[in-house]
Formats: C-alpha cells, structure tokens, sequence
C-alpha cells in the first residue's frame, strides 16, 4: 500500500506530467477557455513598434503574448524587427549614409543582416514614431526576453528565414540555440499557457521548428491565397498541417471569406489565431473591439493579434 511518504514523492511527478499536457499548446482545447490577446509587435498603436516602450505599454494593458518579429545580425544576434531592412523604423540613413545596397527596384535598402549589434545599437528606434519616445532602441531577443517573460507569454516570429537561407544562416538553429542558452523557461505555464510560442510564414521553418523545438507549440502562418489554397481548403488538408503546427495564424480576411476554416481545425486538433486587428481598419465594424468580438463570439476564434490591446474584449 501506498504511505503518505510514496505519495509526497509522486507529486513532481504528477505536476510535471500535468504541466507537459498544459503547454502543449497556446491554447489547451479547441475550447478555449479564455480569449487570448497577443500584442502585434507590441502596443504598436500607440508606441514605436518592438521597442521597450510598446512591450511593456503591451503588459500594462494586459497582453496575454507580446509578440516579436525576429531578424538576425551581421554577427549573428537576434534582433526584434518586423523589417528585414532598417531604413523605416530607425534613423540609419542618418548614422549610416553609405551602407547602403540597392535593391532590384533600385531602391536603398540597410539590411540588418548586414550591420553588427553593436553599431544597430546606435539608431534611434523612437523618433520616427513621435518625439516623445525618442532614444528607445532595437531590442535584442534576450532583452526582449527580459522584459517579458513572466509578465506575459512571448510569440516570435521568424522573419524572412529564406532570405537568411541564402546567406547559409540557419535562424531556426540561431533561434533554438537562444532558448536554450536564455532566461526564457520554456516549460513553465504562465497563467496556464504555453509561455512561448513560434511563428513564420514559411513552411519548411514550422517544419524545422517541430523537429527543433517540439514541446514548443507552432503557428503556421497564411497570408497569401495559394498558401490558403494550400492548407486551408478543406479538413483534410488541415489535419495533415497539423502533423507539424499546432495552430494556424491566417489573415483576418481568410477567416471571414470562409469561416468553415475554424470548424476545420478545430477538428483537426489546431488552434486559430488571425492577423490583424487595429483601430484603423476595421472594415465594416464599428470599431475594432466590434470586430474582435465578431471573431471570437461568430467565427470562433481561439486568440487574435491586436495593435490595441487596450480595446480587446475580454468578454
Ligand atoms: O505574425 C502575425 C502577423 O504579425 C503577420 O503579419 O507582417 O505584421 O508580421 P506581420
Ligand atoms: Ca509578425
């Protein structure tokens, strides 16, 4: 028979085995339990976008994930950017005049991947947003982390892995050696979720991505029409998508023009999380708590990206 003292010993067992089931994914059931707010680069409505000044503007208003695009440094850093180039979020024409290359359009483009962190430490990240957040700076992942991690989930997203390809840099490597040498504790729940989740638009990256990092769960971004065509036309195809993701991240716009997309992957065990709500366009809806609403009451969403967290409808 068991003694008290067998017991005491069985609890981390039991916990460990509880947590394991608890994040496997974002979101626990195709029933959600809640609604899931993750932050668009941060509160990026009303602060420059991933800088210190939007993540923690994100948490104050009660982001359940903060969201980062990733990009990575000439000498190897992962660096939060949604752009892969430098020129429209930072003051680089002006510290860097001439480093410069052009692209096929003959337009001058500053690729981060060719800058070291320590000169992409000296732009201004702020200043092209308003003068008030002038001298904010391009965050690195870990200092992303940092600021993050226990206040709110993290939700990465690696940008232009093809485009890093080319330059035989593999991010899914440079992005799972960085969990594994960072603060970031990828087993622990926070408030009972997945505190990390991952990312991309590419195919073979989500692929990658669950041979890397497979306790992490993945969404598979779908923004273009044959990528829709591909993945979401039917039940079928999206219960071979989820042999490899565990949610799916569509334009809002996929959902709404077919919302059988959400029956379907709930049936297949995905979870759904659309792109992107903001109080400048809101289509038809009054305003974008209206149509946030309207995803998760009718089409039945599981979670959203939002520029305005502080307009998200909790119920
Ligand atoms: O990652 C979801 C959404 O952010 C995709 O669009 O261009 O803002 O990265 P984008
Ligand atoms: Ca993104």
């Amino acid at each position: 028979a068991f003694s008290m003292s067998d017991l005491m010993r069985l609890v981390p067992a039991v916990v460990m085995v509880l947590a394991g089931a608890l994040i496997t994914s974002a979101v626990p059931s195709s029933q959600s339990p809640s609604r899931i707010l993750v932050a668009h680069r941060g509160a990026s409505s009303y602060a420059p976008e991933h800088t210190l000044a939007a993540y923690r503007l994100a948490i104050e208003q009660g982001a359940d994930y903060v969201e980062q695009d990733l990009a990575v440094t000439k000498d190897g850093v992962l660096v939060c950017s949604h752009d892969l180039t430098l020129e429209r979020t930072t003051d680089v024409e002006t510290v860097f005049p001439d480093r410069f290359v052009l692209d096929a359009k003959g337009q001058r483009r500053w690729f981060i991947a060719d800058f070291t962190l320590e000169e992409i430490k000296r732009l201004d990240a702020g200043s092209w947003f308003g003068a008030a957040f002038a001298g904010e700076r391009v965050l690195t992942w870990d200092e992303a982390v940092a600021a993050i991690a226990g206040r709110a989930g993290m939700y990465p997203e690696l940008k232009g892995p093809e485009v890093y390809r080319a330059r035989n840099i593999d991010m899914v490597a440079v992005f799972a050696a960085a969990v594994a040498r960072g603060k970031l504790d990828a087993s622990t729940p926070i408030r009972g979720r997945a505190p990390l989740v991952i990312q991309s638009f590419d195919e073979q990256t989500v692929r990658d991505l669950a041979k890397a990092l497979p306790n992490v769960p993945r969404t598979m971004l779908i923004g273009s029409e044959a990528m829709a065509e591909r993945w979401l036309s039917s039940e079928a195809r999206l219960r071979e998508l989820a042999t490899f993701a565990t949610d799916i991240g569509p334009a809002k716009q996929i959902v709404s023009g077919n919302p059988s997309v959400v029956t379907w992957a709930h049936a297949a065990g995905l979870t759904v999380t659309p792109y992107t709500f903001r109080s400048a366009d809101t289509g038809a809806f009054a305003d974008v708590t209206a149509e946030m609403r309207h995803f998760f009451d009718v089409l039945r969403v599981d979670a959203l990206f939002t520029d305005n967290p502080d307009k998200f409808p909790r119920k």
